[in-house]
């Protein structure tokens, strides 16, 4: 399973490269808005230069022309721009004009495996269910990610499976589990993964007898 950062932070980004797991990066509107006020395409461009893999750019016009205005120039800010629309049908106009130019879409804001098969016949090149923010509503995110594998893998479609709104460990191991092909997540759940007390623990006992032991 590919690792992709949902942040668009670039110290929380360059930290998650250098332990060498960021496959790629998922961006979005609210996630750049918490970076202040920095130039889209400039900091889409900071963040291709750290993560070679595919960097989401989401669209933030609402028809398909400007989304496929907004699609063409963003794909030009660096090869591995992904162009991010929205699982509506003016999105998916937009990601079978996108597809068909060969620049890859990911189809964002999916909730149910209905949305799922449009994105794909649409040619999305990512479907992103948001497991997360299903949950939030009382329903089960990964049922919706697990009925969404199940279909895919009765066709050739090229549609990667992206679970995103990824909240704790849970969710990317159990992702893992069913064979999503990417998690996208934020930092706190990346480093939550390397955690364990039991780790802790016994790497400081095994220090502690090292040293008592007058070694140093
Ligand atoms: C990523 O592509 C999505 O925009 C993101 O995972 C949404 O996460 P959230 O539900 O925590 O905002």
């Amino acid at each position: 399973m590919k690792f992709f950062l949902d942040t668009a932070n670039l110290d929380e980004i360059r930290e998650a490269a250098s332990f060498g797991i960021a496959d790629g990066v998922t961006t979005n509107p609210t996630l750049i808005s918490k970076e202040g006020n920095v130039d889209f395409k400039q900091h889409i461009a900071a963040i291709c230069e750290i993560v070679k893999g595919p960097v989401s750019a989401e669209c933030t016009s609402e028809d398909t022309e400007g989304m496929l205005r907004e699609g063409h120039e963003y794909s030009k800010i660096a090869p591995n721009v992904v162009i991010k629309c929205p699982l509506t049908r003016a999105g998916l106009k937009a990601t079978r004009k996108l597809s068909d130019e060969g620049i890859r879409v990911n189809v964002t804001l999916c909730f149910s495996a209905a949305q799922a098969i449009m994105a794909a016949k649409a040619g999305a090149s990512f479907i992103s269910p948001f497991l997360g923010r299903l949950d939030d509503i009382g329903e089960n995110g990964l049922l919706l990610l697990q009925d969404i594998i199940e279909v895919y893998r009765n066709y050739e479609w090229k549609t990667e499976v992206l679970a995103a709104s990824i909240r704790h460990p849970i969710h990317v191991i159990e992702a893992a589990r069913m064979g999503a092909d990417i998690a996208t997540m934020p930092f706190k759940v990346i480093d939550l993964l390397f955690n364990h007390p039991l780790t802790e623990k016994g790497q400081a006992q095994f220090l502690a007898d090292w040293r008592k032991s007058g070694r140093k």
